[in-house]
């Protein structure tokens, strides 16, 4: 909790607006569980359903444990229309599916809206790096690479 106490301080300090807090707890925690949700509530005061509606409306926001990897490809018109169904059955093959963990928890797979690369679908991040144009090479290629 001394991490989590350094960030609540530096809420109260104003030097993180309230989504930057989740992303710093993030971080640090791995997710929001709601215990530390409800702590954070108890601490700053701020009613745990704020929290916790934040927490499920941002999809980098966590509320379970997730792979080391957090695939998100995005399903938003360009994408769907150029192929974002076919890297969802790539990914397939490898155990990934949406909404899932695999059992190794070495990747989670979501959908997400526009991650602003329409111009080069489909696209997808993990963590926070985007890949553009991808393809089944592509795709094989950078999920074998993922230690
Ligand atoms: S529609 Fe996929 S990145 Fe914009």
């Amino acid at each position: 909790m001394k991490k989590l106490n350094l960030l609540i301080l530096k809420y109260k300090k104003e030097e993180f607006n309230l989504l930057s807090l989740l992303e710093e707890t993030v971080k640090v925690k791995g997710f929001l569980s709601f215990e530390t949700l409800n702590y954070i509530s108890k601490n700053l005061k701020i009613p745990l359903a704020k929290l916790y509606g934040m927490a499920s409306f941002y999809s980098f926001l966590p509320t379970a444990k997730t792979g080391k990897y957090v695939i998100r490809v995005c399903n938003s018109p360009s994408c769907y229309l150029n192929g974002s169904q076919e890297v969802l059955e790539i990914l397939k093959k490898f155990g990934i599916e949406v909404g899932k963990t695999t059992k190794n928890r070495k990747f989670t797979l979501e959908l997400t809206s526009c991650i602003g690369c329409c111009d080069s679908p489909p696209a997808m991040m993990i963590n926070n790096k985007v890949y553009k144009n991808l393809d089944k090479t592509k795709i094989w290629n950078i999920i074998k690479g993922l230690k």
